[in-house]
């Protein structure tokens, strides 16, 4: 840990980082597959964090820039769905800008980040602790998809998980699923979630997004190869990459590949991986989702949704949660 900023006192940090042999073996495994692919977290060090949110700053990267805007607009209903002093938990926090439209409104008992990148989580939190003194602050480090909560003591109250940013696009519908209905463990009976959710839209719209001009989606895809040769002994060279991206319309989902420029064999822990030229790297999944598919995955998650916000253009949306009835006991 890095940290040069005076500690605050009301931000707690806690680190759960995943050890560097689980991440080997995870990074090994997928290179053995015919497509050879990589867990999108892998993106997420300190340069690829800094990345993330410049990509949200681009023109042609409309998600930020429009959930934003539904959450400002809607903030005060928003806020009387999730009920004051909660325990907020926002996986996937990065620079936790988002919950700052909110914070006023909702004033939470508590608010937990929780994110893979160490180092850029504590700087977040500390900024945040800093911009709004009365906010008790718990920062967890930690993988979303492990068991962090049964490791974790969390502040007494009502759980509501703020899951903007459509991270739940980056996972299959099938794990998206099983995630969501994780997460009724997470909040027990009374909890809720609030999620921001990307939608299906014109392909070129969708292409632009993840093919900015000035070539930071390009960067932050490549430097996943840079954030791996740090976390685990590999030696892969990104100037032999190159960055892909395109809209697969059978499966709604942005695909993020990296292309071998030429054949080339890299070394991870001792593991040679030999990449043909032209094979890819398939790096990430972006689904888009319909109101209609996104509400069936709910449901099946055992999740009613209680109300939906979208933009006038119908580029993005957010909802409010609760456990189905028939899930509960
Ligand atoms: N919520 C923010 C950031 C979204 S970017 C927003 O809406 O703008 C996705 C974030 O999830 C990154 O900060 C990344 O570090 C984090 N992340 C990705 N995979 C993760 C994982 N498996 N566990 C924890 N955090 C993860
Ligand atoms: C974090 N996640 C939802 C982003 C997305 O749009 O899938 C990550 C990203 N990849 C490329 N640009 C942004």
């Amino acid at each position: 840990m890095t940290a040069t900023a005076k500690k605050r006192l009301n931000v707690v940090f806690e680190d759960q980082q995943p050890v560097t042999g689980d991440n080997c073996a995870e990074l090994i495994e997928g290179l053995s597959h015919k497509q050879k692919q990589a867990n999108p977290k892998y993106f997420y060090d300190q340069k690829g964090s800094e990345l993330f949110e410049q990509i949200t700053q681009q023109h042609e990267y409309y998600p930020s820039r429009v959930e934003k805007a539904i959450l400002s607009q809607h903030a005060s209903e928003i806020a009387n769905y999730c009920g004051e002093n909660c325990v907020l938990i926002e996986p996937g926090s990065g620079n936790s800008e988002k919950v700052r439209l909110l914070l006023e409104k909702l004033q939470p008992a508590t608010y937990v980040p929780l994110d893979i990148s160490a180092d850029f989580l504590y700087q977040s939190a500390q900024k945040l602790g800093r911009e709004f003194p009365w906010l008790n602050i718990h920062a967890i480090c930690a993988d979303f998809s492990d068991q962090w909560h049964s490791r974790t003591e969390l502040e007494s109250g009502r759980r509501v998980i703020f899951y903007p940013g459509s991270t739940i696009g980056n996972m299959k519908p099938e794990s998206a699923q099983s995630f969501l209905s994780n997460l009724r463990e997470w909040i027990g009976q009374d909890g809720s979630v609030l999620i921001g959710v990307d939608l299906q839209k014109s392909e070129n719209l969708l292409n632009a997004a993840y093919n900015d001009a000035q070539g930071v989606t390009a960067d932050f895809n490549l430097n996943m190869l840079n954030s791996i040769n740090n976390l685990v002994n590999a030696d892969f060279n990104s100037d032999h990459f190159s960055h892909y991206a395109f809209y697969n319309n059978d499966q709604s989902r942005i695909e993020m590949h990296l292309v071998s420029e030429k054949s080339q064999t890299v070394n991870i822990d001792d593991n040679l991986i030999h990449f043909a030229k032209g094979e890819t790297l398939h790096t990430e999944n972006s689904y888009k989702y319909s109101l209609v598919s996104f509400t069936a995955l709910c449901n099946a998650a055992g999740f009613t949704l209680e109300k939906s916000w979208v933009d006038d253009e119908e580029l993005f949306s957010v909802h409010y949660l609760s456990i189905s009835k028939s899930q509960k006991i």
